[in-house]
């Protein structure tokens, strides 16, 4: 009996429901992703009604056309003189946006259907660039920016039943130092809201730690007009249970704010060890009916930068171990994509990365949503460029109209996740050297303040000895220093701030699999075939190896921590074969290279910054026909203080890593402060066989070791990877590494035969790269040749349950299958 009672309850509540639901709709957010026509160049007239785009290509949005290719060295040639880079005349740059066509006109058209009551708005993530919307033939919206958010209420513009929607992108060459993708590049939702609503980063929602209290100091505004409403904030955890609440009247709409405060006991705290999240669940209740709402995760946690100390984090000093990321995904292009960037953020995190700075542009939604949940602290900035141009069509053109806007919407957008930590307003602006350049300093400060009072704020400064002259730091928050490591000392002791942010870092440059000899610190190294050496000793003529950047973080508690140029190569600026040096068209500053394959500097990294887990890993590796008898160094990256070398079972040695002290005292050896990070045998001459590194404890016990064979003739291909079951929702993607190993399962390490690929089952190809930044074959091609023995293929699910074979063949090895499971 009680059990029919609860089941008649439970009908009624669902009737309940129901009936409010169908009378007061709350809020209907459509994701915009099928059903876009696109077509490129002028189109008269497309953005009307009525206008016949069947004949154009039919996409799904977020959507990157440029990444198609082909590659040339004509596609956007740049005459420039770069004066970062300490540049004295004009230099014809090739590859600097990454040798793709991302400029021109382009046009996307789809319908959207309109029914019911209530308002209508446009969301785009960003759409790359110079945008201008129409609805219904009449123009909407312009937004300059490529990579900022923006929203259009198109209430006025739209009519019940089917509507137009067209927009066109007009993106200038000579208009970005790296390759800034192309299209719809975001996603595009349609919004649909009852007449009383939350706006668009309408909550402001600030989380304080007080002693053993969190507070969230939520500040909302409601639209609608001025009937009175009531708006419930509640705190849900991570079980879903309410934990807090609260709710409160408010009359005028529009024009006041509703001010609310939830406090909890012993809140859980956000960290990047631990990303607890809790959900806030907003509701505006009209006339005893929910009208509308709105959910997003709140992170509890304190962030603060002191003087002398660095940066704390939940009260705990905290070296920021960050990296800097352009937005592209390498042979994905630009658009958006979940399990790409699931990916790469798994790779940095195994790495020990706690942090991202989004240079030098607004990121997408997605990267501040999955950092928040898996745990990455955000720096964010908004551009590149202010009045001053670094590129001829750069932002500069709209700096005066639409700069401060684009400061308070990034605040915006972004303050209520925890993941941000740090606001940027600049990066390496010429007005560094202007008497009045602190000025916008302090205004575009003050604009980050109005917006969110609870963080810091940072400019990137690279031309230091202007600003210890000039005072252009003298506003800012936390200084943020790009390279110029030697002038760190002075700037922490005379600027007043007494702390100092390694804004941007090392710039090592590195090709994977690519070993140079001798080995020797090298600035600027050029070589005939467009490649840096992966021994992690080469690096820009302003910059440095990552040692020294450990050191600074190891002997200076004023140093908040770094951001490192980059954690992953992108698409774009060659360096340092930029200047006429085509085909090089990709960086290889990163850590991880374009295929998204890890270099030996990640494991550099890994050993310093990963405290979980142990490293212990050898370079080069032991393939070297031609060098027998030659010097060949061996380097090993690990967090253990010591290890032997054995080439082919004779001792070569053991090697300890050097203190400050020993590296202070090391005058003649130039690789002395590399030793305090890596233990180097620099005197062992190569011979087949095998090499073998023991590595021993602080206790001086063997712990871990490696071997490395010389391998035989390449025999079979292998493909490997990290999820063998994804999502079977389309557009997840697995990532298959392939490489070539002889009959024992070694790696070839010289093999760059082409392998082609083959899907079968519910899945399709995607693209593939080989990180090598001269390689000009297009990714959504079927076929690859292999870097250094080895590349990445990427296959999509197609929205099925079922099996993807994927087959990777090349001509004279025996190919492989690998069977992916979607779910
Ligand atoms: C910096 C700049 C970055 C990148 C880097 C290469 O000066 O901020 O965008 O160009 O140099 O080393």
């Amino acid at each position: 009996m009680q059990l029919f009672f609860q089941h008649i309850r439970l009908f009624l509540l669902l009737c309940s429901c129901f009936s409010i639901a169908t009378l007061f709709a709350q809020r209907t957010v459509t994701e915009l992703s099928t059903g876009w026509r696109f077509a490129l160049g002028e189109r008269a007239g497309a953005e009307a009604t009525y206008y016949d785009d069947k004949a154009w290509q039919e996409v799904r949005v977020p959507h990157d056309y440029a990444i198609l290719g082909p590659f040339s060295r004509d596609n956007d040639l740049q005459d420039v003189r770069n004066i970062q880079n300490g540049e004295t005349q004009v230099n014809r740059k090739t590859g600097r946006t990454g040798g793709l066509p991302y400029y021109g006109k382009a046009w996307y058209r789809r319908s959207f259907t309109v029914k019911g009551k209530g308002r209508w708005f446009i969301y785009f993530d960003g759409a790359m660039s110079e945008a201008t919307i129409f609805v219904n033939g009449t123009k909407v919206a312009f937004q300059p920016n490529g990579y900022a958010a923006f929203e259009i209420d198109v209430t006025p513009h739209v009519h019940q039943g089917n509507n137009i929607l067209a927009i066109q992108l007009d993106a200038k060459a000579h208009s970005s130092r790296w390759y800034p993708g192309a299209g719809l590049f975001r996603k595009v939702e349609l919004l649909h809201t009852a007449s009383h609503y939350i706006p668009l980063w309408g909550t402001h929602a600030i989380p304080l730690l007080q002693g053993e209290q969190g507070i969230i100091n939520l500040t909302t505004r409601i639209c609608g007009g001025n009937q009175e409403v009531m708006l419930q904030s509640q705190l849900l955890d991570a079980q879903g249970h309410v934990v807090a609440q609260t709710i409160n009247k408010l009359k005028e709409q529009d024009s006041s704010l509703c001010h609310q405060r939830i406090v909890i006991d012993k809140p859980q705290l956000w960290s990047p060890e631990s990303p607890y999240l809790y959900r806030l669940v907003q509701q505006v209740i009209w006339r005893g009916k929910v009208v509308d709402k709105q959910v997003q995760s709140i992170g509890i946690r304190s962030v603060a930068f002191r003087p002398y100390e660095g940066f704390f984090l939940n009260g705990q000093r905290h070296s920021i171990q960050g990296v800097c990321l352009h937005h592209d995904y390498g042979m994905l292009g630009t658009a958006v994509n979940e399990s790409a960037l699931r990916y790469r953020l798994q790779l940095l995190k195994d790495m020990g990365c706690d942090a991202i700075r989004t240079s030098h542009n607004l990121p997408s939604s997605l990267l501040a949503q999955l950092c928040d949940e898996l745990g990455f602290m955000l720096m964010i900035e908004p551009f590149d460029e202010w009045d001053t141009p670094k590129c001829e069509n750069g932002f500069h053109r709209y700096f005066d109209k639409y700069a401060d806007d684009l400061v308070r919407q990034m605040v915006r957008h972004f303050r209520n996740h925890p993941s941000v930590v740090l606001w940027g307003i600049g990066n390496e602006v010429p007005n560094q050297r202007d008497e009045n350049g602190w000025k916008l300093v302090q205004h575009f400060q003050q604009i980050c303040h109005e917006e969110d009072a609870s963080r810091s704020v940072t400019v990137c400064m690279d031309q230091i000895p202007y600003v210890l002259k000039n005072g252009f730091e003298r506003e800012i928050d936390i200084p943020g220093i790009n390279y110029n490591t030697q002038n760190y000392p002075q700037a922490y002791a005379q600027w007043r701030q007494h702390i100092i942010l390694g804004s941007e870092t090392a710039s090592t440059v590195s090709s994977r699999g690519v070993y140079k000899f001798p080995v020797q610190l090298r600035e600027m190294a050029m070589y005939d075939d467009h490649q840096s050496s992966s021994y992690d000793v080469e690096y820009c003529s302003w910059s440095n190896t990552p040692d020294t950047d450990f050191a600074l973080a190891d002997d200076n508690p004023w140093y908040a921590g770094q951001f490192v140029w980059t954690g992953f190569d992108y698409l774009g600026e060659p360096t340092p074969y930029n200047n006429d040096s085509w085909p090089s068209h990709s960086s290889v500053f990163g850590i991880i290279d374009l295929a998204n394959i890890p270099k030996d500097r990640y494991y550099l990294y890994r050993s310093k910054w990963n405290r979980q887990a142990h490293t212990l890993h050898v370079l080069p590796h032991w393939t070297w026909p031609g060098r027998e008898g030659l010097i060949t160094p061996v380097m090993v990256y690990t967090d253990y203080p010591e290890a032997e070398l054995f080439v082919n079972g004779r001792s070569m040695g053991r090697q300890r890593k050097l203190s400050a002290t020993e590296v202070a005292t090391s005058l003649h050896d130039s690789l002395a402060l590399l030793r305090r990070y890596r233990l180097i045998w620099d005197n062992v001459k190569y011979e087949p066989g095998q090499i073998q590194v023991v590595a021993y404890d602080s206790m001086g016990r063997a712990t871990l070791n490696k071997t490395i064979k010389t391998a035989g003739a390449p025999h079979h291909l292998v493909v490997e990877t990290i999820n063998d079951t994804i999502s079977q929702s389309d557009g997840s993607l697995a990532f298959l590494r392939v490489s070539v190993v002889d009959k024992e399962g070694q790696l070839c390490p010289d093999d760059n035969r082409l392998v082609s690929f083959s899907v079968s089952g519910v899945g399709r190809y995607v693209a593939a790269a080989n990180g090598d930044p001269t390689d000009l074959h297009q990714y959504h091609l079927p076929q690859m040749p292999l870097f250094h023995g080895q590349l990445m293929a990427t296959v999509s699910a197609l929205g099925r349950k079922g099996i993807i074979r994927f087959t990777a063949q090349a001509d004279g090895i025996a190919p492989c299958t690998f069977t992916l499971i979607t779910k």
